[in-house]
């Protein structure tokens, strides 16, 4: 039996539009995904970033837990400018499952 899906997939549904993870992740519309924690902001080979990325601010950023939950729950205002259209989750839960879900991508 297949085992059931993690809480947090229905989350990224509403990424996936945008982002992709796992073994077959491309860039699209926004970075892939994979490995996200620890990566430097705006660091994927490959993506275009918006000027809102490349600031000395941003680049400085390593993501965490604590800091793609603030991002999260407010892109827009946590990086003025960004390309990312997407409101935000308000919801602690939903941004605690989505982490859950997103560390799945990340190796070790
Ligand atoms: C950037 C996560 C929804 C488009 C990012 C980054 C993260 C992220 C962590 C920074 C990546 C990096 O530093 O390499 C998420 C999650 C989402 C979501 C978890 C859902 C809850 C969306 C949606 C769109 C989108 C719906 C498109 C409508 C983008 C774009 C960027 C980006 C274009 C690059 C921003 C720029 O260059 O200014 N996203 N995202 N994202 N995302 Fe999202």
């Amino acid at each position: 039996q297949d085992a059931p899906p993690h809480p947090g997939q229905a989350v990224f549904a509403q990424c996936r539009a945008c982002h992709q993870v796992g073994p077959t992740a491309r860039n699209g519309v926004g970075p892939q995904l994979n490995g996200l924690f620890g990566r430097t902001a705006g660091s994927v080979a490959g993506y275009n970033y918006s000027p809102a990325y490349k600031t000395p601010e941003v680049t400085a950023k390593v993501w965490s837990e604590e800091n793609f939950a603030a991002y999260i729950r407010d892109p827009r205002t946590v990086t003025p400018g960004t390309r990312m259209v997407f409101a935000g989750l308000r919801n602690d839960d939903q941004i605690k499952n989505l982490i859950g879900y997103l560390a799945l991508f990340n190796p070790d």
